[in-house]
């Protein structure tokens, strides 16, 4: 995937999204907390509308998908069935200085100059012995590591006489009187990219110089000379912040973990979910028990999952705590449909994905699923020019995947995934009928009805066919045999499609596509720029925002009001009577509200009858004004905005 860095534009979104109420850090007055984000007025509202475009889209406007609300914390043993509790991991690296970890494949290429410590240790545990290196990419760089040894070392302190085989470090905390550490940096080496500006105290003295002068001033510490630097070029060894030397990539699970129960000890240890996904499995039976649905048919399901991801990044786009808007969409095996329909409607170019056949295959169903998510993005105006696909490789694959592509929106840091649609086979469901031991097949009297009808010959031939395909696909014979066995008598366990979007990547592709800045030209002749989100007016936070011409005139205002709690019936209005007009309209153009309605003398027949009960209508995207009938204002507003 493309990574076209526009930092600038990020930057400005990040601002924007403060400044406007749209996204805030969480518990900001106290430092943010890495990866949490709060949605602000603008971003709760924008957030609401995007999640109704998917539940409407999903599951009211069609008859076979059907919602559920699970809970975000369920038994562990769904974890373990799923399979996260062993392996929902992603690689890390860590710091052997911060204990910061990165995820092996996040770590951008780095060019710098190595400096090497032959070691350190303090009894307290903490410990980097042997030769190592660190990778320096700028003075600021230093300086930042020489701060975080000093707080790692002054949380180690001890009366007892330093040692004479001293640091740089030591030194200084010496020189601040507080540093009587037991712990002992032998014989540290270190190099720069300039070996330049390199401040430190020796007892009173403040020493602003090459690396190689401090060093030679701190004894018994040798320096390597800067021709002798190791030059670093392209590098993802080192950790990005620290420049320390990561440690060989481990695997770390993602999932938040607590207790339920008084005693937390590990028999109490419960996962927030780190998808919805698997609630829906959980609940098929019952929602199949409890409902008409029959396959093929989908549950939906919009809530929170929760991810230790360990490097967030992007503003919203990797956070810790984020929305999904999952579906589950389960259909029959091929050999089913085989069974009852003689043939199996595979996927090739051109097919008709319009309109859901008996026959379909699950290579046509996904990609039915991936139209209908392509179309239900486009109609939220996020169309071709802004998403892109990427079909995972064979290798890509889960174990138990099909096919999965993601779809892809050009975010302004390069184009990343807004979703994806897998194909998993009855992967969930098996595991969980196996684990909880509770059937979870369903029965098929359209099946039963055409097994019947085979001959014995037709019988084995038919299982033989299916073992056939197993075996290309590494599955066993004889897990074949047992399939066919249970199939012949009408019953298999579901398989699924699964498209599967991020609610807070989709609410932060809207803010980056709605993002649009233009000059203007004041009265004065001053240049300015403005900023106008152009939501599609579907998902706009606001739809409409009611002005008063002004605010000391009684019938403006009584008539504006009137127009306002009519409005604010039917969609999210705003009443404003602050500033000019045209500060009015900047003020709804940088919250992406798409119609303003002005109150003027004109509507109060000023001018004449024929203006009487009319208003401006202002147009966000062109600016262009148009007088409407305050009668017709909902008829036209409506089906525009929902
Ligand atoms: N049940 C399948 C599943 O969870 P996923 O690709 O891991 O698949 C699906 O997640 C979607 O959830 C992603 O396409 C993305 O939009 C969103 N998502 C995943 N991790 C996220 C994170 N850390 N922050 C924000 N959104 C995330």
């Amino acid at each position: 995937m493309s990574q076209t860095k526009e930092i600038p534009l990020m930057e400005k979104i990040v601002s924007l999204c403060k400044r406007k109420g749209f996204i805030f850090q969480s518990s900001e007055i106290y430092g943010g907390i890495n990866g949490f984000w709060d949605y602000g007025p603008l971003g709760a509202e924008l957030k609401r509308n995007l999640r109704t475009t998917w539940w409407n889209a999903m599951m009211r406007e069609r008859e076979d998908v059907v919602p559920l609300d699970a809970t975000i914390i369920m038994h562990p043993a769904v974890w373990k069935a799923s399979g996260h509790v062993d392996t929902f991991s992603d690689m890390m690296r860590e710091c052997p200085f911060t204990k910061k970890r990165v995820r092996a494949d996040h770590v951008e290429p780095q060019n710098g100059i190595i400096i090497q410590f032959t070691g350190a240790r303090s009894p307290s545990g903490w410990a980097f012995e042997g030769q190592f290196s660190m990778l320096m990419k700028s003075n600021e760089h230093i300086e930042s590591f020489r701060k975080r040894v000093r707080s790692l070392f002054s949380e180690n302190r001890s009366p007892s006489v330093p040692n004479r085989k001293s640091s740089i470090f030591k030194a200084e905390h010496e020189a601040e009187g507080n540093w009587k550490a037991r712990s002992e940096l032998i014989h540290a080496q270190i190099l720069a990219p300039t070996l330049q500006s390199f401040t430190v105290k020796v007892g009173d003295v403040s020493y602003e110089a090459k690396a190689s002068e401090i060093w030679g001033k701190a004894e018994e510490i040798e320096l390597l000379g800067e021709e002798k630097c190791d030059v670093v070029k392209d590098s993802k060894d080192f950790h990005p912040e620290t420049g320390a030397p990561l440690s060989t990539p481990k695997p770390f699970n993602l999932m938040f973990h607590s207790f339920a129960g008084a005693t937390a000890t590990e028999s109490d240890k419960v996962y927030l979910r780190p998808e919805t996904a698997q609630a829906i499995f959980v609940q098929f039976k019952n929602v199949v028990d409890s409902t008409r649905v029959k396959v093929p048919f989908g549950i939906g399901q919009i809530g929170k999952a929760f991810r230790n991801e360990v490097t967030p990044r992007n503003f919203t786009f990797r956070s810790r705590e984020f929305e999904q808007m999952e579906l589950e969409f389960f259909i029959p095996p091929d050999e089913a449909v085989r069974l009852i329909h003689s043939n199996v409607a595979a996927w090739s170019e051109g097919a008709d994905l319009s309109v859901p056949q008996p026959n379909w295959g699950w290579e046509m169903w996904h990609r039915y699923w991936v139209a209908q998510r392509t179309a239900y993005y486009a109609g939220i105006g996020l169309g071709a020019d802004v998403l892109d696909y990427h079909w995972q490789k064979m290798d890509e694959l889960a174990h138990y995947a099909r096919a999965c592509v993601d779809i892809l929106f050009k975010f302004p840091f390069g184009t990343e995934e807004l979703e994806g649609i897998a194909a998993r086979g009855d992967f969930d469901l098996t595991q969980h009928q196996k684990r909880s031991g509770k059937p979870l097949e369903v029965f098929d009297e359209e099946l039963r009805a055409a097994a019947v009808k085979l001959t014995d010959e037709q019988r084995r031939d038919f299982i033989a066919e299916v073992q056939e395909d197993w075996n290309d696909r590494n599955k066993s014979r004889e897990d074949a045999a047992i399939f066919c066995e249970r199939l012949l008598k009408g019953f298999y366990v579901p398989h699924v499609i699964e498209p599967s979007a991020g609610l807070d990547r989709l609410a932060l592709a809207v803010l980056t596509l709605a993002y649009t800045e233009i000059e203007k030209t004041d009265a004065k002749g001053n240049k300015e720029t403005l900023t106008i989100m152009r939501f599609h007016p579907r998902i706009a936070p606001k739809k409409v925002a009611v002005f008063p011409l002004l605010k000391n005139k009684p019938e403006l205002v009584a008539k504006a009001r009137g127009i306002y709690e009519t409005l604010k019936k039917h969609m999210a209005a705003d009443y404003d009577e602050g500033g000019s007009i045209g500060k009015r309209y900047a003020r709804q153009d940088e919250a992406g509200t798409p119609f303003c309605i002005t109150v003027d003398f004109d509507t109060l027949g000023e001018k004449g009858p024929e203006l009487a009960d009319t208003v401006t209508l202002r147009h966000r995207d062109d600016g262009t004004q148009e007088r409407v009938q305050i009668g017709e204002l909902l008829g036209r507003l409506l089906p525009l905005v929902s």
